[in-house]
Formats: C-alpha cells, sequence, structure tokens
C-alpha cells in the first residue's frame, strides 16, 4: 500500500478523523504522525522516480531464493534511460545528467524504519539522508535535489541509526551515475562498453538465506563475508570484446577491503575516483579499494586471444599492525587478507578491429593548496580513538543532532581537515600500544568518509612507513582525485582540504566500516 503523494493531505485529513486509517494495511495514525516529507510543487523536476524499500525474494545462489530487502524503482517522468535494472538485489542503477532537477519518491514498505543518503551528492540537509528524517513502514519520503556534481560514479543506500550495516548488507544499496558535457567530449567507452560493478562480501547459511554475525570480535572488527558477490551474484563472468572498457566498480561491502589486481600481474589503469574523473589517467599495480570508495578503470582488452580469460583478484595484503599491544595481534591481522580472493572473471569472447584510445588528459582539477583555504592556520581534527570497547571521533560517539564547537564550520568556507588516530598524532614517537584498547584500534584500518561536496587528499603519511606489511598496500592509493571516502590505514595521517558550500544544516561524517559506524563511529558537521 503507497499513498499516492496527491492525497497526502486528504488521507490525512480522513485519517484525522479516525475514518481510514483501519482500513490501510500497514498503515497507523502512529506511524503517519510521526514523519515524511511531502513534494514541494514548485519544484519542478526533471526526472521523477519512486523507490520503494521492501522485503523480497530473489535468486543469488543455485537453489532456493535468498531473503533480502530490495529498493524497485520505477521511473514516472524523464528520460528511459534515466533507470537500469541489475539483475540481482541491488537497486537499479540511476543515470543521472548533471543540471537536471530530480525527484525521487521513497516509499517504506519494510518492517522497520529506513531513509536514503546519495552518496557522494551535494545536497541539502533535508535530502541527504541523514538519520533524523528516517520515515516507518507505510511512510513516504519525497527526495528533491539538483544534480550538481560532475560526471562520475556515486550511490544510494541506507542510512538508518543503528541499522546502516544490517540493512545495506540485506540490499538496500544501488549505483547513482551522473553524467555531463565535459564527460561525453571524452569519448569514453559507453553503451555495453561501460560495465558497472558493485563489489559485495555475503555469507550464506546451508539454506542460502543471507548470514550476519554478531560476536564482539567480529563487530569490533566489522563483518567479513566469505562469499564474493558483483551486482548481488556469484557467477561473476564477463564476456568481452577485444577492445577497451569502462569499469566502474563500487566496494559496497560493509567492511572489507580490496586490494584489486589481475590475475596476470597486468597493472591497472585508473581514470576515475570518488566522485569524478581524474586529471589524467593512473597506472598502479594494484589499487586498494575500502568500503564505499569507487574507481574508474580503463580495461583494453585489445590483443587478448578470443577465448582467453582475465581475472580481477583482490590479492593478498597485510594490515600493518607493528605497534600493536599484547593480544591484539589476531585482530590486526584478520583484517588482512592471506590468499587471492577472485572477483569477476572477464572472458574475451569476440574480436573488434577498432578500440578507443585512452585520452591523456581527462577532466582538469585545479590542487588545492593552504592558499584556497579560508583559515589556513585553522585545522578541522577528525581523531580516531576508542573508549570502552567502541570506536569513537573527536573523543565521542554519535549524537543525532548534537554537535561540537571543533565541529562548527562557516558556510561557504574552504577547509583544512587532518584525519589522525588519537595517541598516535605524528612526532610523537611510537603509538601507545599496551594502553588498554588502543592496540586494537591502532591496527585498524578506516574508510572515514564526509557528506556533501567531494574534497581532496593533501597529503597522506605513515609513522611506521618501513613496515614490510605497509609494502604490501602502499603503492595502492589514488589521491590524485575528487573524494568523499579515505582510507586511513593504521599509523596513517592524512589531511585534506574540503569545500562546505551553498548548504547550512547537520552533514554526517563517519567510518563507512558500516559496523563502526553502528557503533558510534559517525558525528556531525554543522555548517552554517
Ligand atoms: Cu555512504 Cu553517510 O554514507
Ligand atoms: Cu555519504
Ligand atoms: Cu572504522
Amino acid at each position: 500500500m503507497t499513498i499516492a503523494n496527491s492525497n497526502r493531505r486528504q488521507f490525512l485529513q480522513y485519517t484525522a478523523m479516525g475514518a481510514l486509517a483501519a482500513a490501510l494495511p500497514g498503515v497507523s495514525l502512529a506511524q503517519v504522525r510521526s514523519g515524511g516529507r511531502a513534494a514541494d510543487q514548485s519544484f519542478k523536476a526533471d526526472v521523477e522516480i519512486a523507490l520503494t524499500a521492501q522485503a523480497a525474494d530473489v535468486s543469488i545462489l543455485p537453489g532456493a531464493q535468498t531473503h533480502v530487502f530490495k529498493y524497485s524503482g520505477k521511473l514516472l517522468k524523464g528520460p528511459q534511460t534515466a533507470l537500469t535494472e541489475l539483475p540481482g538485489y541491488l537497486g537499479p542503477i540511476l543515470n543521472f545528467e548533471r543540471g537536471q532537477k530530480v525527484r525521487i519518491y521513497f516509499d517504506n514498505q519494510l518492517p522497520e524504519p529506513c531513509v536514503m543518503h546519495w552518496h557522494g551528492m551535494h545536497v541539502p540537509q533535508v535530502m541527504d539522508g541523514h538519520p533524523m528524517y528516517a520515515i516507518h513502514r507505510g511512510e513516504r519520503y519525497v527526495y528533491e535535489f539538483e544534480v550538481n556534481n560532475l560526471a562520475g560514479t556515486n550511490w544510494y543506500h541506507a542510512h538508518t541509526h543503528e541499522m546502516t550495516a544490517t540493512q545495506v548488507y540485506q540490499g538496500l544499496a544501488g549505483l547513482m551515475i551522473v553524467t555531463d558535457e565535459a564527460e561525453r567530449k571524452l569519448e569514453l567507452p559507453s553503451g555495453e562498453y561501460d560495465i558497472p560493478l558493485v563489489i559485495q562480501d555475503r555469507s550464506f547459511s546451508q539454506g542460502n538465506q543471507l548470514r550476519y554475525m554478531m560476536g564482539m570480535h567480529q563487530r569490533m572488527q566489522g563483518f567479513r563475508g566469505d562469499t564474493i558477490l558483483v551486482n548481488g551474484r556469484t557467477d561473476s563472468a564477463i564476456p568481452v570484446k577485444t577492445r577497451a572498457y569502462r569499469l566502474r566498480i563500487l566496494n559496497g561491502s560493509n567492511a572489507r577491503i580490496y586490494k584489486l589486481g589481475w590475475n596476470d600481474g597486468t597493472p591497472l589503469t585508473a581514470i576515475g575516483t570518488d566522485g569524478a574523473l581524474l586529471p589524467k589517467p593512473e597506472t598502479l599495480p594494484y589499487i586498494m579499494l575500502a568500503p564505499a570508495e569507487r574507481v574508474e578503470l580503463w580495461v583494453d582488452f585489445s590483443g587478448r586471444k578470443v577465448g582467453s580469460e582475465l581475472t580481477l583478484q583482490s590479492l593478498p595484503y597485510q594490515i600493518s599492525a607493528s605497534h600493536m599491544g599484547g593480544g591484539m595481534g589476531m585482530m590486526g591481522h584478520a583484517a588482512g587478507q592471506s590468499e587471492a580472493l577472485p572477483i569477476a572473471t572477464f572472458q574475451i569472447i569476440g574480436h573488434v578491429s577498432d578500440s578507443p584510445k585512452l585520452p591523456d588528459q581527462l577532466i582538469p582539477m585545479r590542487r588545492w593548496t593552504a592558499k584556497d583555504v579560508t583559515d589556513s592556520d585553522k585545522i578541522v581534527p577528525i581523531a580516531i580513538g576508542m573508549r570502552h570497547m567502541s570506536f569513537q571521533l573527536n573523543g565521542r560517539t554519535f549524537e543525532m543532532e548534537n554537535h561540537l564547537e571543533i565541529e562548527k564550520i562557516p558556510l561557504n568556507t574552504m577547509q583544512r581537515i587532518r584525519i589522525f588516530h588519537e595517541g598516535g598524532m605524528m612526532g610523537r614517537g611510537r603509538m601507545g600500544g599496551g594502553r588498554g584498547g588502543m592496540g586494537m584500534m591502532m591496527a585498524q584500518p578506516h574508510p572515514i568518509h564526509i557528506h556533501g561536496q567531494q574534497f581532496q587528499i593533501v597529503s597522506r603519511m605513515q609513522t611506521d612507513a618501513s613496515s614490510s606489511r605497509y609494502d604490501t598496500i602502499k603503492d595502492g592509493f589514488i589521491d590524485s582525485g575528487w573524494k568523499d571516502t579515505v582510507l586511513v590505514m593504521p599509523g596513517e595521517e592524512i589531511e585534506i582540504i574540503k569545500p562546505f558550500k551553498d548548504y547550512t544544516g547537520l552533514f554526517l561524517y563517519h567510518c563507512h566500516n558500516l559496523e563502526h559506524e553502528d557503533m558510534g563511529m559517525m558525528r556531525n558537521f554543522y555548517v552554517g
């Protein structure tokens, strides 16, 4: 049962009289009173989409269907290309054009509250999916915003208070792709040569049902499943021809970090990061991709034999954990990966004679320096810490509507932000591995995400750069592109420059290890 938006006011009048509530399955007076948002008729939308979150049964493994949560979508207005379905359990891919005005009718048909977040998009507070805007079953929240991001690969997912991890795990995620004129001029591979790959790890019961954990130790580390899904399926064989492709890769996992590499040792060519295309292509031996990060690859199969295969893997790596105190070694170790995991196999099934050439310049990007910052003496801290077996940011766990003085950001400013491990600041020598949970905290990587505008990474410093463990990951970071999520490894201190333009209000920053987020490793910036 959904309530058509135009009828909403009328509906509220009826329910106020107590006439209709009993006749509507799944809708009670209490739920209707608790929230939602109606459309603003003065907002002239170019594209309108209905997205419903609901329980569904889908085929993932051979045999029994799997019970999941799924976004199902319907295009109500706009170009047919605005919505493309993926066959698995993920939501439809939303394809938007920069400058478009978008209205999304979100209906919650789940047996629990839910809210949607447009990860990577620059939108006002009420459109950003802050958990304070969660709606109950039977309610509707209408999101309306103008797409003003650069062309790139973003995504949407549930962001419900203390339920983000379980809801995303059960399927509440999808891709959101932005295109623009500057990107079209590059004539990158498109259509069937532009392939999205959403990588997630899951575990299944004997009866093919999703299995989630949670002992305390697993929770502290975040969920790691034993089965890799690509686009919601396990049989990830992708037929390709002998030419160049664009791969849009999203790590949609709760906590697992991938070290992407080709099985035959071919280096990877990156053309995009989280929020946009790179200024120019970059070649790396492997790429570290943490939860919520995106990377776009240029893969050229020209010259490969028809009938041959190339497999994208997650290569073995170790988490730098040499500072850890006694007893915590196992935890640090478990966050790494001991053998190669296959992710997707590309089967070269056909020959074509021509292929686009990789442009040597992509989308220009001016590198920001201290001169571009509003107050270059001021550094906004994001201190990663731990107390009482829970992760914190700036010494606090999540508070729904509160912020600290240091979390206040003046509107329309550019800020230096330093992300570091509390107790492990640069220049303080060895980190305090001995103190209680400190060792375990220091041993963990944290993908830190900041809502709102994309930022630039200015520096990445490692206090233990010489360790052999760090050697297994250090060549896999792309710090030269637009980012909204940055992987902060143990012992690392990262400085970024981020704009806070256009919109006032509360905007989240948090660890995108979703178990960490749900344990409270999240805070608000107040922009105003
Ligand atoms: Cu993708 Cu606040 O999250
Ligand atoms: Cu986000
Ligand atoms: Cu974390």
